[in-house]
C-alpha cells in the first residue's frame, strides 16, 4: 500500500483557508479535540498541525515532506525548499511602521527596530547600507513603539487594523509576502509523481474554489 503524503499545515488563519480549499477538492480531514495529527478520509495524506515558525524545521528535516508556508517564515528559517505553487490566499505586506506622525525617518543615524523578522530586517537594511539596531520580539510587535522599546517595527500588515488600533502607521512597504507550497527536495525526488499530481489538482482546485464555502 502507498504511504500517505506527509503534509505540514501552520496553525491559524492559513490552516483554516488551506483546509477549506482541500475540502473543496475532496480532501477531507479535521484536527478534532486538540489533536495535532490527522489522516484524511482517503488515507492519501497525513497532516501535521505545527506552529507557523516551526513549519520549515519539520519540512527541512523531512518529518513532513510538504508544507504551506509564507515567504516571511521561509526567509527567517534560512532553509531552501522547492516552491511548487503560490497560493491565491494569505498574501500580506512586510512593512516598516511607527507611531503616527512621530517618525523622523531621514534623521535617524541607526534605525531602532523591534520585529519578529530579524533576518529579513537586517538583510533588507544591510543591502541599503542603512545601519539598524534590531530588537527581537516574538509577537504583539506593535507594543514596541507604544511602550517606547523602539520607535519602529517591521511587521506584517494585512488589513492595517492592528496598526490603526495602536496609533501606528505604515512608513514604508518593504516586501510582498506570498504563501507557497514548499517541498523538501529529497522527499520530492522520491514522491515527485504524486506531488506533481497534487500541485496540478491544487491549481485546478483554486480556480473553482469559493473561499469559506466549506466552513
Ligand atoms: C500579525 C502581524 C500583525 C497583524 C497584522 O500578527 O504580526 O500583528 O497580524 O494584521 P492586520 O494588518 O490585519 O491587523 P498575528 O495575528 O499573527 O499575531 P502576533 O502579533 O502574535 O504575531
Amino acid at each position: 500500500m502507498t504511504q500517505p503524503l506527509l503534509f505540514a499545515l501552520p496553525k491559524g488563519r492559513l490552516m483554516e483557508q488551506s483546509k477549506d480549499l482541500f475540502q473543496s477538492m475532496g480532501i477531507d480531514f479535521s484536527f478534532d479535540n486538540r489533536k495535532l495529527v490527522a489522516a484524511d478520509s482517503s488515507g492519501n495524506f497525513r497532516f501535521f498541525l505545527v506552529k507557523n515558525s516551526d513549519l520549515p524545521t519539520y519540512v527541512n528535516h523531512g518529518i513532513a515532506g510538504i508544507g504551506v508556508c509564507g515567504s516571511d517564515v521561509i526567509y527567517e528559517s534560512g532553509h531552501d525548499f522547492y516552491k511548487l505553487h503560490t497560493f491565491s490566499y494569505g498574501g500580506t505586506k512586510m512593512c516598516l511602521a511607527g507611531l503616527k506622525g512621530a517618525h523622523n525617518f531621514g534623521n535617524d543615524a541607526a534605525l531602532k527596530i523591534a520585529t519578529k523578522f530579524t533576518s529579513f530586517t537586517r538583510d533588507y537594511y544591510h543591502k541599503k547600507n542603512k545601519p539598524v539596531q534590531v530588537i527581537k520580539l516574538n509577537g504583539s510587535v506593535e507594543l514596541g513603539p507604544v511602550l517606547g522599546l523602539a520607535p519602529y517595527i517591521v511587521d506584517l500588515v494585512e488589513t492595517g487594523n492592528t496598526l490603526r488600533a495602536n496609533n501606528l502607521e505604515v512608513i514604508r512597504e518593504l516586501a510582498d509576502i506570498k504563501v507557497h507550497l514548499i517541498v523538501n527536495p529529497a522527499y520530492y525526488k522520491l514522491n515527485y509523481k504524486r506531488i506533481n499530481k497534487l500541485v496540478d489538482e491544487i491549481k485546478e482546485g483554486e480556480k473553482s474554489w469559493t473561499p469559506g464555502s466549506q466552513i
